[in-house]
Formats: structure tokens, C-alpha cells, sequence
């Protein structure tokens, strides 16, 4: 039997490069090794945007489009809607009792997201406690592997002591703990050089955007910005044109030779995003194509199917859950 791996995106917006090498690619590979689960997590996003839930439904198509024009294959990878889990909800209950206020505090990422939103005594409860629903996300399906970017790390170490203590308190190895398959490309940074690429910073080029969007997001690119002439001898490094060059071009000697060029002086920031605007063109014409021909009916029948699938396992989990806490029904 293939080991079940597990991931999950918010559907927020549509995908993006950064997906695409952060975690696209490399779900595509695992699924033929792997009985792979994605869910779509929608109540995580609801997390911090309660109060916009259309924004977090409409996605879920899109997202699900995201992943089958990259070459998800529904058949060897079970695509799942996390709200329509409602095991998620019970085993997230059972867990809060698990956790203490110090130790979610400490979570690196959630700390890190409050600061971000200006949180402090305001943070929603349901943010703030969101680790504890992953653990239920990736514990009910029984993920033993969880490939995911480094910052969801304390996730995994939070879900893996609630497995434990879960497991000591209630003298049962009902629940296993998993490992993380730690993506090894680094974080692809925005069009705006500043940060990573990301869609609510408005830096990202999407999966789904159009030709002439995806030319005039490399032609706002920061470059170096003491390279003014063609003739300046350029810095590649900072250099966003270069470091997607680096993540996107087909062949990378060809990047070196670039790079030498630029480096040297005599080559001028339009021919370069020229050339990298012909290679995104060329990655992400055919993945347009497929999503276009992608019929929305058709995606919610797969998605259906899918969260069909992933509740049986949930129901099954649940149960060994309630039987090792007895709380078996009457
Ligand atoms: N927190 C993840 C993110 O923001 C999404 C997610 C939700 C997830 N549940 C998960 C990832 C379970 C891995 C496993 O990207």
C-alpha cells in the first residue's frame, strides 16, 4: 500500500509561479509515488476572511482548476473541500484540550502572521487556533508524509505533540505522527524585488494570467537599479529578471552566458525581459490551454467526488478517535 501524503492550499486567489516551484511541481511527481490528499482549505482561509466568504468560495473552483492544469491528476491525487468535513470540526474540538495558550503563543508562524495583521488581544480565536485544525486536517486523514514550505514546520511539530499527548492521555496508538517533505527551492520573490512573491501583495504572476498581463508584470520588474544605460556593467544579484531567469528559463548555460553579459555591460534590461518573458510564455501557455478548456461543472463533479472519497477516511479516523476516548455513542 502507498504511504497517504498530505497538503493543502487557502484558496484565497489563484496560484501562482511561486506555487508552481514552492509546491505545484512537486506534487505533480509525489502523486505517482504517493496516495496523495490536497485539500482545499477553506475554513482556514475563512480564518482571515470571515467577513468575505465569497471571496474564499469563488476560489475553490479556481484553485482546483490551478492544480489540473498543472497536471494534477485526479485520479491518482484526491482533491478535497475541508468545509465539507465535518469530522475536521469534531477532532479540532477534541484537540483544543490538548493545547495550551503559552504553547500556541509560541508558534512562530502564527506570532509571525499576528505582528504582520496587527493582532494582539484582537487576534479571532479561530485564527489564532488554526495550527490545531491543521493537526486535525493532516492527523483524520492519516498523513504520514506533509510536503510543505519551511514556515509551516511548527505546524508539523505542533500536530506531532498533539499526536503524543493524545495518544499518552488516552492509552491508545490510534494516531500516528508524520514528517515533513521540506520543499528545497527557495522562495520565489515578487515582481517588486521586496518581498516574496505573493498574491494579496499584488506581486505575483498567476498561473491563470494572460499573455499581455504576464508581459507587462515582467516589464514592471526591478532590475538594478544603477544599471541605467545598456552599456553599465549590471548586478545580477537582487536582480528579479535574474532570479526568475533562474527559476524559469529552459536552459540555465544560457542564463550563465547572460549573466557574464550583463554582468560585464552591454546588455540592456529590455532584451533581458524579453528573453524571460518568451521562456514564461512558453511554461505557462500550455497550462492557460488546459485550463481553458477546464468546464466548471466538471470541476465540482471532481470535487465532489474527491471530498467524497476523503470523508470515508475521515469517518473511519473519527471513530477510532471517539473509541479511544469513549465517547462512543449510546
Ligand atoms: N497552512 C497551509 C498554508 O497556508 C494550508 C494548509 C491547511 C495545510 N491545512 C493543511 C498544509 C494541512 C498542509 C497540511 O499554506
Amino acid at each position: 500500500m502507498k504511504k497517504k501524503i498530505l497538503t493543502g492550499d487557502r484558496p484565497t486567489g489563484g496560484l501562482h509561479l511561486g506555487h508552481y516551484i514552492g509546491s505545484l511541481q512537486n506534487r505533480v511527481k509525489l502523486q505517482t509515488e504517493y496516495d496523495q490528499y490536497i485539500l482545499v482549505a477553506d475554513l482556514q482561509a475563512l480564518t482571515d476572511h470571515f467577513d468575505h466568504p465569497e471571496k474564499v468560495t469563488q476560489n475553490i473552483v479556481e484553485i482546483a482548476k490551478d492544480y489540473l492544469s498543472v497536471g494534477i491528476d485526479p485520479d491518482q491525487t484526491t482533491i478535497f473541500i475541508q468545509s465539507q468535513i465535518p469530522e475536521i470540526a469534531a477532532l479540532t474540538i477534541y484537540y483544543l484540550n490538548l493545547v495550551t495558550l503559552g504553547r500556541l503563543s509560541r508558534n512562530p508562524t502564527v506570532k509571525a502572521e499576528m505582528q504582520q495583521k496587527g493582532y494582539n488581544e484582537t487576534v479571532p480565536v479561530g485564527f489564532f487556533c488554526y495550527p490545531i485544525s491543521q493537526a486535525a486536517d493532516i492527523t483524520l486523514f492519516q498523513a504520514e508524509l506533509v510536503p510543505v514550505g519551511a514556515d509551516q514546520l511548527p505546524m508539523i511539530e505542533q500536530t506531532n505533540e498533539i499526536v503524543r499527548r493524545f495518544n499518552r492521555i488516552y492509552h491508545t496508538n490510534a494516531l500516528k505522527e508524520c514528517k515533513a517533505i521540506l520543499s528545497t527551492t527557495s522562495r520565489l520573490v515578487g515582481i517588486d524585488g521586496k518581498s516574496k512573491s505573493s498574491k494579496s501583495l499584488g506581486n505575483a504572476i498567476a498561473l491563470a494570467d494572460p499573455p499581455e498581463v504576464i508581459k507587462q508584470k515582467v516589464f514592471q520588474m526591478y532590475t538594478d537599479p544603477d544599471h541605467i544605460k545598456a552599456s553599465d556593467p549590471g548586478r545580477v544579484e537582487g536582480n528579479v529578471v535574474f532570479s526568475y531567469l533562474d527559476a524559469f528559463h529552459y536552459d540555465q548555460e544560457a542564463v550563465e552566458v547572460l549573466k557574464a553579459h550583463y554582468r560585464r555591460g552591454g546588455l540592456g534590461d529590455v532584451v533581458i525581459k524579453n528573453i524571460l518573458n518568451d521562456s514564461l510564455q512558453l511554461l505557462l501557455a500550455p497550462i492557460r490551454e488546459k485550463r481553458n478548456g477546464l468546464d466548471a461543472k466538471m470541476v465540482k463533479a471532481m470535487l465532489h467526488q474527491g471530498t467524497e472519497k476523503a470523508a470515508q477516511l475521515a469517518k473511519g479516523t473519527i471513530a477510532m478517535v471517539r473509541e479511544a476516548m469513549g465517547i462512543t455513542a449510546f
